[in-house]
């Protein structure tokens, strides 16, 4: 097994020490289009092996796409990272571009990959890796929910002052601050989470789950790395060891909940060929109402990105 981590940046980084840590390959490859940098971070993050135990090979590359040959997964985190007062979709020429580029030079050295998306604007970020892989969609999907249940199960841990371990949740929509929680289908130990805290109280934490990235933002001044690194190994870790995992993840739509032609945050089945199945929760009126207000967002973002692909074919 051998996978590819494009992007060396914090996350990139954080992932491969995660799926390293994890050894869910015998080689892993960490890329960047910066001299050395990519090289330097494999090297620090091989140089733990020894004392974290894992026989994972790291190895980095500047830009050369021929050293990710024949990889079985690849995660792509490539593009400028959000600075305060920034939105994820401020972010979209810059990181269309990149992403295009990387997409079709991995399918050149890997055809048969499977691509995990993790740069922002997410959900645009995967539709313009699906436009230039121009592969089965059940191979191109992306990284938001994973890291959004992620948050909302820690804030509701701490409230509840019980372990995230027995937190279980689904959070549909883009990764935004559009996204929707559903408290309907959440559960802490088998029992409902509104059985267990306020409606305020739950209120408070959605709207703390929606603006989790940005949070982070002003704390750092730069986004954040070590849940969406792992968040991002864990979707890896699914598909290599074939675990049948159910996850909220961007998956092209084409007619479930009603939407078409849309990346949006919906439940999934991974497993080795990647998505296995989109799984249809019978949502509620208000639910529903939500969901469509965070396609509308994604969808105006992906729109533009359109317009752009346009303005550039002309
Ligand atoms: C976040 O939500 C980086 O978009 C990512 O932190």
């Amino acid at each position: 097994m051998k996978i590819t981590v494009v992007g060396a940046g914090n996350v990139g980084a954080t992932c491969a020490d995660v799926i390293a840590q994890k050894e869910l390959a015998n080689e892993v490859v960490l890329l960047d289009i910066k001299e050395n940098f990519a090289e330097g971070k494999a090297l620090d993050i091989w140089q733990t092996a020894p004392v974290n135990l894992y026989d994972t090979r790291l190895t980095g590359s500047t830009n050369d796409f021929s050293k990710t040959a024949n990889s079985d997964v690849v995660v792509i985190t490539s593009g400028l990272p959000r600075k305060p007062g920034m939105s994820r979709d401020d972010l979209i020429s810059t990181n269309a571009g990149i992403v295009k580029g990387v997409t079709e030079n991995i399918l050149k050295y890997s055809p048969n990959a499977i691509i995990i998306v993790v740069s922002n604007p997410l959900d645009v970020m995967t539709y313009c890796a699906y436009l230039s892989a121009k592969i089965d969609s059940k191979r191109v999907f992306g990284m938001a929910g994973v890291l959004d249940t992620a948050r909302y199960r820690a804030f509701l841990a701490e409230e509840l002052n019980c372990s995230p371990k027995d937190i279980q949740a689904v959070l549909m929509g883009g990764h935004g601050d559009t996204m929707v929680p559903l408290p309907r289908y959440t559960t802490v130990g088998g029992i409902p989470v509104t059985e267990l805290i306020s409606k305020e109280k739950l209120d408070a934490i959605i709207d703390r789950t929606k603006k989790g990235g940005g949070e982070i933002v002003n704390l750092l001044g730069t986004s954040a790395w070590y849940a969406p690194g792992a968040s991002a190994a864990q979707m890896v870790e699914a598909v290599v060891r074939d675990q049948k995992r159910i996850f909220p993840v961007c998956a092209w739509l084409q007619g479930e909940y009603g939407f078409s032609n849309i990346y949006l945050g919906v439940p999934v089945k991974l497993g080795k060929n990647g998505i296995e199945q989109i799984i249809e929760l019978k949502l509620n009126a208000e639910e529903k109402a939500l969901l469509a207000d965070s396609a509308k967002a994604v969808k105006e973002v992906m729109d533009a990105l359109d317009a752009m692909n346009a303005s550039v074919a002309k």
